[in-house]
């Protein structure tokens, strides 16, 4: 199916078979996926594009075990996990996962770095290890110096990086991003994918969920859903380099 053949193929870690996902909704059934069959390797980038409706997000919530499909496998590094307990999928959840939303979802009257520490709170981690691994979390994300502002005192694009950090805070091998730029101005959608690459040079595996075939050409491959259904999957040829669009930003804008 994917990158079949190819002796160098690193390992899959995150994949779907013939998954499906049908939502009732005043008595009618809507087949929001049908036969969803992806394979994601260790140390890729893919995005999953296609336009509102198609299935995106329904499909980033199977592969991130925050919900269930109705039928199908999915199976994370070799494991088929779709027959495990909550408990157990919220285990594997932290242990790998690390999720970024359109919509941020930070508090807002509550520092950057409280927000990034929570998943830990979660995990038991305590106080100043807590505040060590939210710091440089932070810091990785170019936040260093904005650990007590609230969330509401920053920008948007601030906020998702700060969204960025509480991902990462657990170590996630796996990041999902579902239209991660969707809420920002050009030039922070644009720093966001940087980090996104970034994160991705160093190692962690990312899959983003986009409508827009720009943003989606910074992965270096694209599956292409609709109505429910892949429709195809190819790499991406010129692929779209974040760090090299800010440097051809014009320099007078101001970054948001
Ligand atoms: N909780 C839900 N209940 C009923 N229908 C839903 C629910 N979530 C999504 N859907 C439907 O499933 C389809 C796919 O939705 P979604 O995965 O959100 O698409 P996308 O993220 O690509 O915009 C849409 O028709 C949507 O209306
Ligand atoms: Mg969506």
């Amino acid at each position: 199916m994917v990158q079949e053949g190819q002796a160098t193929a690193s390992r899959v870690v995150l994949e779907t078979r013939d998954v499906g996902k049908q939502y009732q909704l005043d008595g009618v059934e809507v087949n929001a996926l049908r036969d969803v069959s992806i394979a994601i390797r260790a140390g890729e980038m893919v995005s999953i594009m296609g336009p509102s409706g198609s299935g995106k997000s329904t499909l980033m919530h199977i592969v991130g075990l925050l919900d269930r499909p109705t039928c199908g496998e999915v199976i994370l590094e070799g494991d088929d996990i779709s027959n495990l307990s909550p408990n157990q999928l919220a285990e594997l959840r932290n242990k790998y996962i690390g999720f970024v939303f359109q919509s941020f979802n930070l508090l807002s009257r509550t520092s950057a770095q409280a927000n990034v520490e929570l998943p830990l709170v979660y995990a038991g981690v305590s106080g100043v290890d807590r505040s060590h691994r939210a710091i440089e979390a932070l810091e990785r994300v170019g936040l260093g110096n904005r650990l007590g502002h609230f969330s509401s005192q920053l920008s948007g694009g601030q906020q998702q990086r700060v969204a960025i950090a509480r991902a990462l805070v657990n170590s996630p091998s796996i990041v999902l991003a579902d239209e991660p730029t969707g809420n920002l101005d050009s030039r922070s959608g644009i720093e966001v994918m940087a980090i996104l690459q970034d994160l991705n040079a160093q190692g962690i595996t990312v899959v983003l969920v986009t409508h827009d075939d720009r943003v989606a050409r910074h992965a270096q491959r694209v599956i292409r859903v609709f109505d429910g259904r892949v429709q195809s999957q190819e790499a991406v040829e010129n692929r779209v380099i974040a760090a090299q669009e800010l440097r051809d930003l014009p320099a007078e804008e101001v970054a948001g």
